[in-house]
């Protein structure tokens, strides 16, 4: 599935009409780019933030979590290089009067020649059957090479004159490569401009003297800060992590595809601080165990792919992200970063104060490398959403429309039912619910037909239903049934926890 618009806008509505993402200022007619989550959205998003901090925080004896302000020094985004270099070539048709991310139009222009290699290869796997060998065919066959070395040779000038400042070039090349505007289908383009990405406030009661402060557009500078108050207070011995989830905010330029980029978002970052010389071993860790997280959670693998980057941060040595197979295609879901002492030694510089850590193995101060893990917690959230989402064909000829989240992240873990309204089937069936709701997320349904509750619960993605029939007042039995089979068993009461409690941990081993 390369590219599946129709499904993506299913997806969104499904997201909407069952109180999982709203358009933030919708009777205002919404925000561009900003998001409300709803009733089940906000579970899922405190499910999916809970998840990684167990795995990161709690699993890992070295690692330690913090929260910090999103308002921060100033000088800090001087140090960190965003005033400077946190920027977006951007570009404007002049006929459609659509901007647009310089290197997006060329990622694509890219992407499509990728495209054309794909298919050759494809169809010479047809041609050949079993014998057939990509890596060589891909080496050597005339035209598949010759579409390798214009991609090349696009990357390398492409990469090379952004780095010189020369936007000039970058147009040409955009003129050259005969890229057209999606909306109007024209080439006539403005100039591209640098365009920094922070938002920026006044902080201060009087205009004279307010200090212009930005909206942090990482997690990741409050915890460089703060690497001394941690290291001390928490006698904490390199290699070392400290972990944070929090708001960040971009101003950016291409803000569309619903949660995919959003101005206002959320992060769950990770720095961990290393002997200067040992960063390549834990970068290379740090990937293992990020894709490891992310498995875990029962996607397919085929859906995640690494992609290393051609073209470094000016902070980094190396970086690769996790790409995630979204209806909109491969795209980035979170960042391995190996940031070297780029930040720590800027802020010291900047601060005036020392931020290094003394080594008893080797009896010398360094200012510790860094190699971060970088995940947007939406991103996250939309990963899991789109992977969810199914339509199945029943064998009458309807459609179930379920959610198969991974237990451990649905919004509601059990739905409790009374089979009918009477006959004191509520009335057990609350006494199950307020057994069950210290807990799990448990949700209490006994209108409408029983078929129709479960269908509700595999639209919001419940994987247990607990139904209470005249038989649990003769032996204090229900049934249970799952969402993914929906095959029943009957169960009894008193082991409704400790199922559930199994059922909910099968993702938590490591
Ligand atoms: N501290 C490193 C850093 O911020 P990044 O690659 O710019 O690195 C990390 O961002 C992650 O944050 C991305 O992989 C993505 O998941 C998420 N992210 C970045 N910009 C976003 C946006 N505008 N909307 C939603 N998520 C975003």
């Amino acid at each position: 599935m390369a590219n599946n618009e129709d499904l993506f806008k299913k997806i969104i509505s499904h997201a909407k009409e069952y109180g999982f993402v709203f358009a933030s200022s919708e009777i205002y007619d919404g925000l561009s780019a900003v998001y409300d989550y709803g009733q089940y959205g906000v579970e899922l998003k405190n499910n999916i933030r809970a998840y990684w901090w167990k795995w990161m925080v709690q699993y890992n004896e070295n690692i330690v979590g913090i929260d910090t302000a999103i308002f921060m020094h100033p000088t800090i985004w001087k140090a960190s290089g965003h005033v400077d270099a946190f920027n977006d070539p951007m570009i404007d048709n002049k006929d459609s009067k659509k901007r647009y991310r310089a290197d997006v139009l060329v990622e694509d222009h890219i992407a499509k020649i990728e495209d054309k290699i794909e298919k050759e290869v494809s169809k010479a796997a047809q041609r050949f059957g079993e014998t057939f060998d990509a890596k060589l065919y891909r080496e050597t066959n005339p035209r598949v090479v010759e579409y390798q070395n214009k991609i090349d040779d696009i990357k390398s000038r492409f990469y090379s004159k952004l780095e010189e400042g020369d936007l000039a070039a970058v147009k040409s090349l955009i003129e050259e490569l005969g890229i057209v505007c999606p909306v109007s289908g024209s080439k006539n383009w403005t100039e591209v401009r640098q365009f920094n990405l922070m938002f920026s406030t006044q902080m201060g009661s009087v205009s004279e003297d307010a200090n212009t402060l930005y909206l942090r557009p990482e997690t990741a500078q409050g915890i460089f800060v703060n690497f001394l108050n941690v290291m001390k207070s928490g006698r904490m011995k390199v290699p070392f992590g400290i972990a944070q989830t929090g708001k960040a905010f971009r101003n950016e330029i291409v803000a569309r595809q619903f949660i995919f980029r959003m101005r206002e978002f959320e992060q769950m970052e990770m720095q961990f601080f290393v002997r200067p010389g040992e960063e390549m071993k834990w970068y290379e860790y740090w990937k293992e165990m990020r894709m490891k997280w992310h498995l875990s959670l029962g996607i397919p693998a085929a859906k995640y792919r690494f992609h290393n980057h051609d073209k470094l941060a000016h902070y980094a040595n190396a970086a690769a992200d996790i790409e995630f197979e979204f209806p909109i295609g491969f795209k980035e879901l979170e960042g391995i970063h190996s940031r070297t002492d780029f930040d720590l030694n800027a802020h010291q510089q900047y601060s005036g104060k020392k931020l290094q850590y003394f080594d008893p193995e080797t009896n010398e101060s360094y200012v510790p490398y860094v190699v971060e893990t970088s995940i947007g917690l939406d991103r996250m959230f939309l990963a899991i959403l789109s992977n969810a989402f199914t339509e199945e064909t029943l064998e009458d000829g309807s459609v179930r429309e379920v959610l198969n989240f991974p237990p451990v992240l649905a919004p509601i873990k059990v739905a409790v039912l009374p089979l009918m309204k009477k006959d004191g089937l509520p009335e057990k069936a609350r006494q199950v619910f307020d057994m069950l709701k210290p807990n799990f997320m448990c949700q209490y349904d006994e209108k409408d037909a029983i078929g129709r509750r479960y269908r509700r619960q595999d639209s919001i993605g419940t994987p247990y239903c607990i139904t209470i029939d005249h038989e649990t007042l003769e032996n204090d039995t229900v049934t249970i049934r799952y969402r993914d089979t929906m095959k029943q068993e009957r169960i009894a009461v008193e082991s409704i926890n400790g199922l559930l409690f199994q059922k909910l941990a099968a993702n938590i081993a490591e």
